[in-house]
């Protein structure tokens, strides 16, 4: 029998380049969509899905996105002081959602590497993995999905989604059997391919279910796309041994990994919230 999800890594290291300058004094992970970071995001996402035990990968001098999740003793001072006790109930349900490791990834070997840094962390389970870039606002966390079809199925789930021609050269791509119920049977994972080489529209988005199996293949492994370890490559090597899967999660995406997606996020965000409805209307951005 498969086990439960019970911990999650959360690869946030990478110097955050294509967010210049806001990124060369504010760490990639804590960019706000609204008034929370990124980083939030990919935890509460965990948290929903049951998931309290989390890994974070972050390189040297990120610490501040660590600490986001650690009791801020003279702001909780100062709430308490004015009495502030719904400020302060947020301060303490973002500190509740997790028990948080930090993790250093000292060089920038890639995505594959950054997840072999949480190993020992692991140990011998069935673990997640969530990409703070990826965001993704569902009903059922995207991981609660793909753990369902690991339960079904064993083995490991890639989350997946049918991305515009364009952006799949930047991607993992999925050569896949549907199964239906938006499951397929992974034939084959390429990173990052030319247009020529992508076996299909199909793309990895940042949730992953993955046997600890995968952590051996990692380290056997070669550099793949862009001369970094590759996460995809290590997954990919287990196909014929291990059963793997790719689920289209029901839920609205967007790859927050660049300046355009943020803001998409941003915008996303605020027609859900009602506090924000006043500028919404005012800048005719009407809710769905
Ligand atoms: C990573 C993965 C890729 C996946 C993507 C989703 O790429 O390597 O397979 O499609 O995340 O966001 P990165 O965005 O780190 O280049």
């Amino acid at each position: 029998m498969p086990q439960k999800v019970r911990k999650a890594v959360i690869p946030a290291a990478g110097l955050g380049t294509r967010f210049l300058p806001v990124t060369s004094a504010v760490p990639k992970p804590l960019l706000p969509v609204i008034d929370k970071p990124l980083i939030f995001y990919a935890v509460a996402e965990a948290a929903a899905a049951g998931i309290h035990e989390i890994a974070m990968v972050l390189s040297p001098g990120l610490e501040a996105v660590a600490g986001y999740f650690s009791p801020n003793g003279p702001m909780e001072d100062a709430l308490e002081e004015r009495g502030d006790t719904e400020r302060l109930a947020m301060l303490h349900e973002i500190h509740g959602l997790a028990e948080v490791t930090v993790l250093e990834q000292t060089e920038a070997k890639g995505l594959g590497d950054a997840v072999l840094m949480a190993r020992a962390f692991v140990g011998d389970e069935t673990f997640a993995v969530i990409l703070p870039d990826d965001l993704i606002w569902s009903n059922t966390p995207a991981i609660t999905q793909l753990a369902q079809v690991a339960e079904e199925h064993g083995g490991s789930v890639v989350a997946a989604k049918r991305v515009p021609r364009e952006t799949i050269p930047n991607l993992g791509i999925i050569d896949a059997d549907a199964l239906g119920d938006g499951v397929h049977r992974v034939q084959g994972l390429i990173e990052k391919p030319s247009l020529e080489k992508a076996p299909s529209d199909l793309a990895i988005i940042g949730r992953y279910v993955l046997t600890p199996g995968v952590f051996n293949r990692i380290e056997q492994g070669a550099a793949g796309a862009l001369g970094e370890i590759q996460l995809t490559d290590a997954i990919a090597a287990a196909i014929g041994q291990e059963s793997l899967h790719a689920k289209e999660f029901d839920g609205h995406h967007i790859d927050a990994g660049t300046p355009a997606g943020l803001f998409a996020a941003n915008i996303y965000e605020a027609r859900r919230r009602d506090d924000m409805a006043g500028v919404i209307a005012e800048l005719g951005l009407i809710p769905d």
